[in-house]
């Protein structure tokens, strides 16, 4: 196992990390020069993960008007919504606090900022980048996790459709990093936003837009996150937070550059169907896509895919789980799941015939799993969700 030094981690500027460093929101805020701000949060999270104690100094610098009225999927006609409450309010800066979901909506009402009514819908469809941005945008996760912070992309859904919307604009001014946030979710909650960090590192590192600079991303990511997740869930201590809080950061830096793979476009279908949170719809395919990945032969790689490179890269993800191959690393990857509280059969989560694996399949847009390292047909979707039983 290797072990990765916290304190060598830098950080890019715009990120302001340490325990403790919410309390310095309010003075950002007003260097930032905003007169009014819509913060945008989760229902519960916003009081338990002690951000809240940051308001009363916020309301000193901004008129501050507080938005919460989403559901965790980000949904368009919740994004209407707050767009409406961001005119009323004439917001200058969009504040973020919380998990995935809050600043997945935080960067898409600053995208769709003056646009109404249906033109919302119109404007998701017609899928333009985002160059342009009138509000400050500031981010502040309170789960370790997703990495939206380090993004420039969001998922939103109109009705069952998925949409993923991007842009350079879709990236925050600042990031308040501040690890103790993420201690006081449930055991859950740290199990299921910690593993998506995980995923997001492992498929960073196999994915096909991958770089130099997503792989070394990944490979810190993967590590932190090893160390640390299952003493996160587990006591959630001081240093397993911050690992977890830096882990997670990175993995979303890394993804920012590579994107993800088969095991999230699967695990949309998963969510959306069968109620199981992110991370832990992920992780319910990704052992048995290890274990496909290492053991793939050179003819079912994408042909952009250099097959050296493919075989580093799995011998990395293997080597970090502390497996020798392909169908110990994803036994190690169960097992993992299982220490942290996290069913890994997808038949206990109601998957269970081959009716509602088809259906999941076709819930994926197979052009856009010309990302993950292996080409996958339909088929091969549903054959790798008979593993995950
Ligand atoms: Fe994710």
């Amino acid at each position: 196992v290797t072990t990765v030094s916290v304190e060598a981690e830098r950080l890019p500027d715009h990120v302001v990390y340490g325990p403790g460093t919410v309390a310095r929101l309010p003075d950002l805020i007003a260097e930032a020069g905003a007169r009014r701000v819509l913060l945008v949060c989760g229902r519960r999270s916003f009081e338990a993960s002690g951000a809240v104690a940051a308001l009363p100094g916020l309301r000193e610098m901004a008129s501050v008007t507080r938005w919460d009225d989403f559901s965790p999927n980000t949904d368009a006609d919740d994004l209407r919504r707050g767009l409406e409450v961001l005119r009323e309010v004439e917001a200058d800066l969009v504040l973020g606090v919380g998990g995935g979901s809050a600043m997945d909506m935080a960067k898409l009402l600053c995208a769709y900022q003056g646009t109404d009514g249906q033109g919302v819908h119109d404007a998701i469809r017609a899928g333009a980048t985002i160059e342009h941005r009138d509000a400050g945008l500031v981010l502040v996760p309170t789960t370790s996790g997703s990495g939206s912070e380090a993004t420039h992309f969001a998922v939103v859904y109109i009705g069952h459709d998925k949409h993923s919307v991007a842009g350079p604009a879709m990236l925050p001014d600042r990031v308040v990093l501040d690890p103790e946030l993420a201690r006081s979710g449930s055991a859950y909650q740290r199990a299921t936003s910690g593993i998506d960090a995980v995923c997001q590192a492992i498929e960073s590192r196999w994915a096909t837009g991958a770089t130099d600079e997503s792989r070394e991303y990944a490979r810190r990511a993967l590590a932190l996150c090893l160390e640390h997740l299952e003493t996160f869930v587990a006591e959630a201590t001081p240093a397993s937070a911050t690992g977890m809080g830096i882990g997670s950061h990175l993995a979303g830096r890394a993804i920012n550059i590579s994107k993800t793979t088969a095991a999230h476009a699967l695990s949309y279908g998963i969510t959306k169907r069968h109620g199981v949170s992110h991370g832990h719809a992920v992780a319910l395919t990704l052992g048995p896509f290890i274990e496909a990945h290492a053991t793939a032969e050179r003819d079912v790689l994408q042909p952009q895919v250099d097959a050296d490179e493919h075989a580093r890269a799995m011998e990395e993800i293997v080597g970090a789980l502390g497996a020798d191959d392909g169908a110990s690393a994803r036994a190690v990857f169960i097992r993992l799941l299982e220490a942290i509280g996290l069913e890994p059969r997808a038949s206990r989560l109601s998957i269970v015939d081959d009716e509602e694996r088809r259906a999941l399949a076709a819930t994926v847009n197979l052009e856009r799993l010309g990302n993950n390292p292996v080409a996958f047909a339909e088929g091969g979707l549903v054959r790798l969700l008979e593993q995950a039983e």
